[in-house]
C-alpha cells in the first residue's frame, strides 16, 4: 500500500490539465466519493496495526496534496489566465494590487509631530482607558464641577473611577508625575466623548497635545510657538489671534484662531464672514496642576495646548463630514495618495 500511495503522489504532482473539463475529470478520478482516495481510505481499514501510523500519515499527506493540486488547477482555469490550449494569454488584464495610502488623520498627525519635533518636542503616549484622577481631578475638574459636563464620556458601571479619556490632557499629568522638568512633549492620541454623531461631532476623535514646563516660561513663549506652528501648517501668510477662554487646568486660557486661508481674512462663508477660524485651546499650566504632580510651582512654569486632528484635517483638505474618516470608503481614502 505504501508503494501505491507514493506512486499516486508522483502521478498527482506531475499532472497537468489543458482545459476546465480535464480539471473536473481529475477531481472525479481522485477526489469524488467513488474516487481513488476514498478507495484507499477503505483499504486502510485492513492495514496491520503496526503499519497504521506510517500509512495513515502518508495517506493524509496525499489527501492534502490532492486538494492543493485541485485548487491550483481550478484557479488556473477560473481566472482565465491560461487559455484552453494550455498557453498563457498575455493579453488578459492582470489582477493588480491597489497601493495603499496613509489615512488623512495620520497625515495630519505626522505633520503636526514633524513641525513640533523641529523645535525639540518629543512624543509620549498615554492610555485611552483612564482613571478619574488623570482625566479630571488632577486637571482641576473637581467632582460635581460643571466643567465636567462639557466632557461627558463613557463610564463602566462596576468601576465608576474608570472612563474613556475625554482629552489627551490626561497624558500631561502622567508625564509630569514621572518626569522632571524641563519637559517638552507632544501627546497624540484618540479621545472619546458622549456626543450624538453628526457631520461635525463623533463619539471618538483625535487630539495632539503639547506641554512645555521649565523655568521662566511665559505666555509670550506660548504665542510664539503657536505662531510658528500655524505658519508651518497653513502657510507663511497665516496670522493668529488668541481669544480669552476657560479651561480648568490652564490660567490664563485662550482659544487660538488662524486667519481664514480661503479669503485671507477678508471674510467669506467658510469663516462665517469673521475672517478667522478656530483651531486650538491653550494656556499657562495652572500652578495647582503642577503641585498635583509634585512640581514646585514657585520654581517652574509652563504652557499647554491641545488641538483636534479631525478639525485641522477638515480645514487643510476641506473634508466636510467627519464621519468619512471612519467609514473606510476607498473612494475617499485614495484621494490622499498623492499627499504623502
Ligand atoms: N483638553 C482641552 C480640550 O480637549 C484642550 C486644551 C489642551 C486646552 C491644553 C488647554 C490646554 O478641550
Amino acid at each position: 500500500m505504501l508503494d501505491k500511495i507514493n506512486n499516486l503522489r508522483k502521478e498527482v504532482e506531475e499532472f497537468a490539465a489543458n482545459s476546465a473539463e480535464e480539471v473536473e475529470s481529475f477531481r472525479i478520478k481522485y477526489l469524488s466519493k467513488k474516487g481513488i482516495l476514498s478507495g484507499l481510505f477503505e483499504d486502510f481499514k485492513n492495514v496491520a496495526h503496526d503499519d497504521r501510523k506510517a500509512v495513515g500519515g502518508l495517506l493524509n499527506n496525499l489527501k492534502i496534496a490532492l486538494q492543493d493540486k485541485l485548487n491550483t488547477l481550478k484557479e488556473q482555469f477560473e481566472s482565465g489566465h491560461v487559455s484552453d490550449t494550455g498557453n498563457t494569454d498575455l493579453t488578459l488584464p492582470v489582477n493588480f494590487m491597489q497601493p495603499g495610502s496613509r489615512h488623512p488623520l495620520s497625515l495630519t498627525r505626522n505633520k503636526i509631530v514633524e513641525i513640533f519635533s523641529r523645535i525639540g518636542f518629543t512624543v509620549s503616549e498615554g492610555p485611552e482607558i483612564e482613571d478619574d484622577w488623570h482625566n479630571f481631578t488632577a486637571l482641576n475638574f473637581p467632582e460635581e464641577h460643571p466643567a465636567r459636563d462639557m466632557q461627558d464620556t463613557f463610564f463602566i458601571e462596576k468601576h465608576p473611577d474608570i472612563a474613556l479619556r475625554t482629552h489627551t490632557s490626561s497624558v500631561q499629568i502622567r508625564v509630569m508625575e514621572t518626569e522632571k522638568p524641563p519637559i517638552r512633549k507632544l501627546f497624540p492620541g484618540r479621545v472619546y466623548r458622549n456626543e450624538t454623531i453628526s457631520s461635525r461631532a463623533h463619539c471618538f476623535f483625535h487630539q495632539v497635545e503639547g506641554l512645555y514646563i521649565s523655568k521662566d516660561v511665559s505666555f509670550a513663549d506660548l504665542r510664539q510657538v503657536l505662531f510658528y506652528f500655524a505658519k508651518e501648517m497653513f502657510g507663511d501668510d497665516t496670522q493668529i489671534r488668541l481669544r480669552p477662554s476657560y479651561f480648568p487646568f490652564t490660567e490664563p486660557s485662550a482659544e487660538m484662531d488662524i486667519s481664514c486661508f480661503l479669503c485671507g481674512g477678508k471674510g467669506c462663508s467658510f469663516c462665517k464672514y469673521s475672517g478667522w477660524v478656530e483651531i486650538l485651546g491653550c494656556g499657562m499650566v495652572d500652578p495647582s496642576v503642577l503641585e498635583n504632580c509634585n512640581i514646585d510651582s514657585k520654581v517652574y512654569t509652563g504652557y499647554a495646548f491641545g488641538m483636534g486632528v479631525e478639525r485641522i484635517t477638515n480645514l487643510k483638505y476641506r473634508v466636510k463630514d467627519i464621519r468619512m474618516f471612519s467609514e473606510n470608503d476607498v473612494r475617499f481614502l485614495k484621494q490622499f495618495q498623492s499627499v504623502i
